[in-house]
């Protein structure tokens, strides 16, 4: 087999990639993942006869295809890693405390944003959830799943996974919701047809425009990637977006400390979430 040696970037070359990275995604490239990107950007540049980030940059700033490119670019960069059932206990909260709270005040109308989804698996794994809590015969919920990357919205849409999106996932569940044809796992029309999915850019304001108003947004293992200044307007566009008394769940490793003092943060045992 003939691989292509990997195509170096000199400093400046990575510091202009990485605040066109910035402005577009709000993802911060510190230059220790310079080899990061010359990884993962080689293959294009090979793809479009350049031989320099030198020409790529020109290409990405002025040609005509730009805002493609940019798209392109977008589904080289991002760190897509998820699987089923990801800190579950935020979704139990959801589910099993705060939609009954409001079912007692006498909601009956749920909508429900994973943004930054990735392949999927985080908002299957809500819809399959609220089945097996009976939700769906009694009220109306709309899931919606957003990610910036168009190649994970697709294999979201198509719903076949392989085993290593399964990690700890009780085999009852497994058997219940997905069809086994080789090493495929397809998810069964009944989950998959729950999920609205399309592409969003959560840096644009009108990120949540086609979402509307919402009653939970997960935004799990994104703001890491994010510095202060676009953690602060994704968070805003959140706070933005959610009705009062809606919930904002993060990763567990991202907190809204020194980002937005708005939200009340309600620490139920095994996570948190931020209550508008
Ligand atoms: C590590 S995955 C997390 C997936 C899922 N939320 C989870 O916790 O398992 C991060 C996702 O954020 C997406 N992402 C990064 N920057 C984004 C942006 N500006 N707008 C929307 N999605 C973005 C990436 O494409 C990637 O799919």
């Amino acid at each position: 087999m003939i691989t292509s040696a990997t195509i170096k970037m000199r400093d400046e070359e990575f510091a202009e990639l990485a605040d066109i990275i910035y402005k577009n995604a709000g993802i911060t490239f510190t230059i220790n993942k310079k080899y990061l990107l010359e990884n993962r950007l080689t293959k294009r540049l090979n793809e479009l006869n350049f031989t320099s980030y030198k020409d790529y940059i020109y290409f990405l700033k002025y040609d005509i295809k730009r805002r493609d490119e940019l798209k392109i670019l977008m589904n080289l960069v991002t760190i897509n890693e998820t699987y089923f059932l990801r800190e579950r206990a935020q979704m139990d909260h959801m589910i099993k405390k705060v939609i009954p709270e409001m079912v007692s005040k006498g909601k009956r109308s749920f909508k429900i944003w994973s943004a930054a989804c990735s392949s999927g698996e985080e908002p299957y794994s809500i819809a399959m959830l609220l089945n097996e809590e009976g939700m769906y015969g009694k009220y109306n919920i709309e899931i919606y799943a957003t990610d910036i990357n168009t190649e994970v919205i697709a294999i979201a849409e198509r719903g076949v996974y392989r085993s290593v999106s399964f990690r700890g996932v009780p085999p009852s569940i497994i058997d219940k919701y997905f069809t086994k044809t080789g090493l495929d796992f397809t998810l069964k029309p009944e989950i998959k047809s729950k999920v609205k999915f399309f592409q969003a850019n959560l840096m644009e304001s009108f990120a949540s425009s086609k979402i509307g108003v919402t009653d939970f947004i997960f935004c799990r293992n994104v703001l890491i990637y994010f510095d202060v200044e676009a953690k602060k307007k994704v968070v805003d566009m959140f706070y933005k977006t959610l009705n009062i008394g809606g919930h904002l769940y993060l990763g567990h490793s991202e907190t809204l400390s020194k980002i937005d003092d708005r939200f009340k943060m309600v620490n139920f045992g095994t996570g948190i979430a931020y209550v508008k």
